[in-house]
């Protein structure tokens, strides 16, 4: 039962937690959001900035809030990969720092194994093979796991992830910043059906379309149009913009298409659970088309909970124990990285750095 101390700091949120095993004794998540807000979007500078300024505090204030000494610790975790490379720096840094002083095991962690991870925060799952619908910032991706740290990759998007799209619609239509909660919370009173969007296909070069990629791009386009021609039309009337049927479409779209593909991908590889993790996982349409779903396809489905959907320590801290438990940590000399496909995480507890 690995006492591990996470720290994540890969974009805009610095978070710290202590976890035993899949029980978060204590976990504190310090948004930037609002100050990046003001730019439209994440500034990387400003972000490694304030993580640097954060981080002290956080550690402090779990090492209070859990009881437990850094002495205590049977590793320190921290994400190293992917993300912003300075943000990512301070986490890691940091976390290598305390380990080395206090004679514990590092446990670098990829951050999308912490998202994987994240449901085991919640109800417990059915046993056997999964497949793992992760929707974020930076990432849609359709995931089969086997076990511990033994991922394929079934699906992905080809161009913007999910959230992007969210977060990119938000700002077209005005909404701010982070584009996903804006849009939930403008598009609750509206129709979902009052405007047709496309629902972006990947054509093969052999002919067809990949049945379990996604392609998010056109959508953005089409919202584009969408608005240009209502701002002609209203422009003439001096009528507001239609904001809440736009955002409940737009949203609406998005929902049907992650879930139809996930939920055929789960069908057709015979994987009879599905699970839902990462930011875009904490909008609520989603969650319910999700549910209804996989209802009448008969497949189980499992969700992160609410507030372990959007960064945060806890599930790098499950992600680090599950790794400590295998007898895995990382040596003191690896670094982090842009970018690292999810298939590469067990290259961060090799004895020579991968980067
Ligand atoms: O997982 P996350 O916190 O960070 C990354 O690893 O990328 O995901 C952040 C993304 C943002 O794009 C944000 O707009 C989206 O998750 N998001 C949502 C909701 N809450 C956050 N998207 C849709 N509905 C939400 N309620
Ligand atoms: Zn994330």
């Amino acid at each position: 039962m690995p006492l591990v101390l996470a720290l994540e700091t890969s974009c805009d949120e610095s978070a710290a937690a202590i976890v035993r095993d899949q029980t978060v004794l204590a976990s504190v998540v310090a948004s930037q959001v609002e100050e990046h807000a003001r730019w439209g979007g994440v500034v990387p500078e400003i972000a490694s900035r304030r993580h640097v300024e954060a981080m002290p505090q956080l550690i402090e204030q779990v090492c209070r809030d859990s009881g437990v000494a850094i002495s205590e610790l049977d590793g320190v975790a921290a994400s190293v990969a992917p993300g912003l490379v300075g943000a990512l720096l301070v986490a890691s840094v940091t976390g290598r720092t305390l380990a080395r002083l206090h004679g514990k095991p590092f446990v670098a962690v990829h951050h999308l194994e912490g998202h994987l991870c994240s449901v085991q925060l919640g109800e417990p799952l059915p046993p056997g093979p999964y497949l793992v619908l992760l929707v974020s910032g930076g990432h849609t991706e359709l995931i089969r796991v086997d076990g511990p740290g033994r991922y394929i990759r079934l699906g992905r998007s080809h161009d913007d992830a999910a959230g992007e799209a969210f977060d990119k619609v938000a700002r077209l239509l005005g909404l701010g910043y982070p584009g996903g909660p804006a849009i939930e919370a403008a598009g609750l009173d509206g129709d979902p059906l009052r405007f047709a969007l496309p629902k972006g296909r990947v054509s093969r070069p052999e002919g067809g379309f990949y049945p379990y990629d996604f392609s998010f791009s056109g959508l953005k386009t089409a919202m584009l149009r969408q608005v240009r021609a209502l701002e002609a039309e209203h422009r003439a009337g001096n009528e507001p913009l239609p904001l809440a049927d736009l955002a409940a479409s737009f949203e609406q779209v998005v929902a049907q298409v992650l879930v139809e593909r996930s939920c055929r991908c789960a069908r057709e590889q015979s994987l009879g659970t599905l699970v839902l993790v990462g930011g875009v996982a904490a909008n609520r349409r989603l969650r319910q088309l999700m549910e209804q779903r996989c209802g009448l396809d008969g497949l189980a489905w499992r969700v992160a909970p609410f507030a372990y959907c959007t960064d945060n320590a806890a599930m790098i801290g499950v992600a680090a124990a599950q790794r400590l438990a295998g007898g895995q940590s990382s040596c003191f000399d690896l670094g982090v990285a842009a970018r690292m496909p999810l298939e590469q995480a067990g290259l961060l507890y090799e004895s020579q750095p991968c980067f």
